[in-house]
Formats: C-alpha cells, sequence, structure tokens
C-alpha cells in the first residue's frame, strides 16, 4: 500500500483572507508543502506582505485584491488565476468578519456586513471557483466555520449565524458537487491567537470564561490550523465530503 501524500506540490491554491491571522498561517503552511499560494484579500498591502514572507522563504505566492462580497471582483479574480496558472485546484475561504453586540441593539447594516462576507462571500467565491473545478472534474472546496457554527454565546447571534450558515452551506455544496469530482469541507476553530478576538483576550472576565470552557484551557495558535488544512486539501483527504473538522482543543466535547 503507498500512504497518501499531504503534499501539495504544484497545487494552485486560492486563500481568500490571507492577508492576517488564520488564512495567513494556512497559506504559509501550505506553501511549505509545495502549493503555488493565490493570497486574496481586502486588503492588497497585507495580501502583498503575506506574499513577501512566503516568496523570501522560498515558497510561491502572488497577492490579488479582492472584496469577497463583490461578483465582480470575485469573477474578475477567478479569471486572472485561471489566465496566469490554467487551473486552481483548492479553495480555501477564510476570509471573516465578527463584532460583538447585544441582538436588541445590533445595526441591520452590521448583521448584513457580517452574514455577507462570511456566508454569501463563501459562497460567492466557492461557486464561482467550482464553474473552473467543474471543467477540470476535480477540486478541494474548504470553508472555515467555527465552534459557533455547532453552539452559541451571547451577543454575536450575525456571526453565529453565518457559522452555522456555512457548515449547512459545506453540506450542500459538498452533494451537489461530488459528481463532478469537487470535494467540500470546513475546518471549524475554537478561539485561535489573531486581531479577531484581541478585544475578546483583553476582557479578563470573559478570557477566563473562554478558557474555562475549553478543555486544553488555552487559546489555538494560528500555525495549529496549517496541520489540518494541508490534510483537507490533499489527497490524504479524497474520501471526505461535507465534512466539519473541528480544531477546538476540546471545546465542543465539553
Ligand atoms: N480567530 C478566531 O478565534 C476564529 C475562530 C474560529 C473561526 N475563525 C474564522 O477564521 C477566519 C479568519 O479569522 P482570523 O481570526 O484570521 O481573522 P482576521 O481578522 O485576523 O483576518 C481576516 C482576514 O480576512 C480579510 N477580509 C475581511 N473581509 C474581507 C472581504 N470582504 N474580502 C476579502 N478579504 C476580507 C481581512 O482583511 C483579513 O486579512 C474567519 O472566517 C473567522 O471567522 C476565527
Amino acid at each position: 500500500m503507498k500512504v497518501p501524500s499531504m503534499r501539495l506540490d504544484d497545487k494552485v491554491v486560492i486563500m481568500t483572507g490571507g492577508g492576517r491571522g488564520i488564512g495567513k498561517a494556512m497559506a504559509e503552511g501550505m506553501a511549505q508543502v509545495g502549493a503555488t499560494m493565490i493570497i486574496a484579500d481586502i486588503s492588497l498591502e497585507m495580501a502583498a506582505q503575506t506574499c513577501k514572507e512566503i516568496n523570501d522563504g522560498g515558497g510561491k505566492a502572488i497577492p490579488i485584491q479582492v472584496d469577497v462580497t463583490s461578483e465582480a471582483e470575485v469573477i474578475k479574480m477567478v479569471d486572472e488565476v485561471v489566465a496566469g496558472y490554467g487551473r486552481i485546484d483548492v479553495l480555501v475561504n477564510s476570509a471573516g468578519v465578527g463584532s460583538r453586540m447585544a441582538s436588541t441593539e445590533l445595526p441591520m447594516e452590521e448583521w448584513n456586513r457580517i452574514i455577507g462576507v462570511n456566508l454569501t462571500g463563501s459562497f460567492l467565491v466557492a461557486r464561482t471557483v467550482a464553474r473552473v473545478m467543474m471543467q477540470q472534474k476535480a477540486g478541494k472546496i474548504i470553508n472555515v466555520s467555527s465552534i459557533m457554527g455547532a453552539i452559541a454565546l451571547p451577543m454575536i447571534a450575525a456571526y453565529v449565524a453565518s457559522k452555522g450558515g456555512v457548515v449547512q452551506m459545506t453540506k450542500a455544496l459538498a452533494v451537489e458537487f461530488v459528481e463532478h469530482g469537487i470535494t467540500v469541507n470546513a475546518i471549524a476553530p475554537s478561539y485561535v491567537n489573531t486581531e479577531m478576538i484581541a478585544t475578546m483576550k483583553a476582557d479578563a472576565p470573559r478570557f477566563a470564561d473562554t478558557m474555562r470552557r475549553t478543555p486544553m484551557c488555552r487559546l489555538a495558535e494560528t500555525e495549529e490550523l496549517a496541520g489540518p488544512i494541508i490534510f483537507l486539501a490533499s489527497e490524504a483527504s479524497n474520501f471526505m465530503t461535507g465534512h466539519i473538522l473541528y480544531v477546538d482543543g476540546g471545546f465542543t466535547a465539553w
């Protein structure tokens, strides 16, 4: 028996939200095992910085500016990648936003912004990339949900709804695209040490509550998402589709 490889040599990978945080660390990890990374972020400056670090380390990466909520920009990005590389092997939808407010006070613009980026944006990029993958009869789409796709905490209803939506969208696209050779999975992290959770970290009682809920009693570091994403992007996970991979220090088992 030949053990399937977790290398991503010559794979063309689009990483949305790759400008910083989890997306950046996953991109660095994927580049280290051979992937050519397209770092797609609303901030071209941050995307370019990620690419510089990957390229300086001997990897391959190019930046593209894209707002995942704009259909015109997403189509343009996908066209550019196909023109430059001829194909797209893997898409990781890591662009995401969140905020914390009582549901009774939450401006509808903020609800729409969070659902728009996390859920609608992930769908838009996934279905646009899927048109290319269908022609290839192969591809892997990986969405970034959260433990908040399965459980809930107060004051983050829009975020919880968006990530729950990502879970169900992942399953829906998995069963729809399977006949085209495309797999669709998601990773669902607990709290990861990024800018997104800076206010939670600075709030001592909330931070203590989060630690109490996490059996491993700590935040994840961004590089701890690299292994799971490489696994889902590689041939090692070929029989998995519609799967939600929790990377949560035991949070959802508590
Ligand atoms: N940090 C956590 O604790 C945590 C836990 C579970 C899931 N997640 C999810 O992981 C993903 C990454 O989170 P993070 O902590 O790295 O956040 P982050 O804020 O550090 O990074 C998010 C990235 O997405 C980009 N982005 C935002 N809106 C965009 C848009 N409209 N178009 C393109 N790019 C856009 C930002 O510029 C940024 O580079 C998100 O989907 C988030 O919901 C985070």
